[in-house]
């Protein structure tokens, strides 16, 4: 006896308004469907079978490997989604069937786990779960306790819409007792469709279908909407956190801090508040991330200070600080000790150990060696209008502030370049550079300028 799963996921989530597949909207970074998948996966179930329709091939390509899918084209219903799931997975008598919508992320293993031992010799088992406004949901129906059937909310009598234990579209079926139950069904309802709800009709006439509820309902909340996909989003976000904080991540407000499921943090760690980090961002420990920072596939080393800023596939070096209001774009690598401060956007530059860019430059296809001093206001010039070109800053540099950098350009190690210069040639290593136009003094200027406005302005009152 084996344990196969199918995973609805065909429909098109048409309260989303949107093009996309409901269930690849992302939640932490990864599709809604991953999420179910996980929890399916913890049931260690033989085979999984999705079960495709609206976006088929992208939602296809968000598969992970050994997981198969079936296209269900046109979608009659769940019923009939079961039908083909049947079909594409073949003989399944005497097998255990796990039924799971493709919308409900926050599924554990251990729900999953518990229904298919419920089932145990009973034709199917179904996920309950009592809801204090059950609108929208099929309602249980039971008599004297046991389990007679499921009855859509659009079909229940007002005596029905009042029950509030309702079915959540996640069961264990017996194969052949499946199988039978499928065959009898029909589209006599208010949509036309071959429900699965009717299903538990027949097969409790049969035998017993044992109502399994759920310990806590906010597992088995589906997403229909934004509003949902917000709460359910809220709900992976407290528990990833959480199981952050547990391994030692310090948080000063969990409730905003963003995580990637993919993101990895060290102990020590500590987030402030309006921390996002997305894709495959690491942070090592006693790294300091936030007030207000995005990052994305960035790598923060031990010890570095980040705060108000957007790194995008940047490295951050060993206690190397970033911010506040920094833009670091693909290709940035700050060494060790470095230092990349207010109003600085970076790109493909690398910032060696214990160099600074402290206030109010833009850095792009740039080197820059060890302990050199980049001015406030310096600017690479690294586009000329058709291509970009290199910028090579060598050791113990000081470029004076507001130079541009005229690209390609070579700086050599203790070079010096003069305030307000524009380099267009490279500097030989320990030289001084400066392009200026020569001062000139106007003595007396101020008194004769007095004269002129004061014939022009009006005096006041
Ligand atoms: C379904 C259940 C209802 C339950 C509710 C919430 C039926 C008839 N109703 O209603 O009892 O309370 O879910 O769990 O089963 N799907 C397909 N192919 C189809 C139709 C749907 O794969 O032809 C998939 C959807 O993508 C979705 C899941 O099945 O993942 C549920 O479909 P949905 O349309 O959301 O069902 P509800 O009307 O909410
Ligand atoms: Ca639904």
């Amino acid at each position: 006896m084996s344990l196969r799963a199918i995973v609805l996921a065909a429909g098109r989530g048409t309260r989303m308004k949107s093009d996309l597949p409901k269930v690849l909207f992302p939640v932490a970074g990864r599709p809604l469907l991953s999420w179910v998948l996980d929890a399916v996966a913890g049931s260690s179930p033989d085979e999984v079978m999705v079960v495709v329709g609206y976006g088929a091939d992208a939602v296809r390509a968000a598969l992970p490997n050994g997981v198969r899918a079936v296209v269900q084209d046109p979608q009659l219903g769940t019923g009939h989604a079961v039908m083909v799931a049947l079909e594409a997975l073949g003989d399944v008598s005497g097998d255990t069937v796990l039924v799971v919508p493709g919308d409900t992320p926050l599924l554990r293993p251990a729900t999953l786990q518990a229904l298919v031992a419920a089932r145990a010799d009973a034709p199917a088992a179904l996920l309950t779960a009592v809801m204090p406004d059950p609108t929208g949901y099929g309602r249980v129906l039971r008599s004297g306790g046991k389990v007679t059937g499921i009855v859509e909310h659009r079909d229940a009598t007002p005596e029905q819409r009042a029950i509030c234990e309702v079915a959540v579209s996640t069961y264990a079926f017996e194969g052949t007792a499946l199988a039978a139950a499928l065959a009898g069904l029909g589209q006599g309802n208010d949509q036309g469709e071959y429900y699965l709800t009717d299903a538990v009709a027949a097969l409790a006439a049969g035998g017993e279908v044992r109502g399994v509820p759920v310990a806590d309902p906010a597992e088995v909340q589906g997403v229909n909407s934004h509003a949902q996909l917000a709460a359910v989003a809220a709900e992976v976000r407290r528990r990833l956190n959480a199981s952050w904080m547990a391994a030692g991540v310090e948080m000063l407000d969990p409730e905003r801090v963003y995580l990637d499921a993919a993101v990895t943090l060290e102990a020590g760690v500590r987030l402030y508040p309006g921390v996002h980090l997305a894709g495959h961002t690491t942070v090592g420990a006693g790294a300091e991330v936030g007030p207000e920072v995005f990052a994305v596939d960035s790598a923060l080393a031990s010890g570095a200070r980040v705060w108000y800023a957007v790194l995008r596939g940047a490295e951050v070096g060993e206690g190397a600080q970033v911010g506040p209001f920094a833009s670091l774009r693909p290709g940035t690598r700050l060494e060790a000790g470095s230092k990349v401060g207010t109003f600085v956007e970076t790109k493909a530059t690398v910032v060696g150990r214990g160099s600074k860019v402290p206030h109010l430059s833009y850095m792009g296809d740039t080197v820059i060696g060890e302990d050199s001093n980049i001015g406030a206001g310096t600017i690479t010039c690294n586009y000329d209008g058709r291509e970009k070109h290199r910028t090579v800053i060598g050791d113990r540099v000081f470029i004076g502030s507001d130079t541009m950098l005229v690209a390609p350009v070579v700086i050599g190690d203790d070079a010096t370049t003069g305030a307000g210069s524009v380099i267009t040639r490279d500097v030989p290593p320990g030289a001084l550079a400066v392009e200026r136009g020569q001062q000139r003094e106007v003595p007396g200027y101020a008194a004769r300028k007095t004269k002129k406005v004061s014939r022009k302005v009006p005096k006041k009152e």
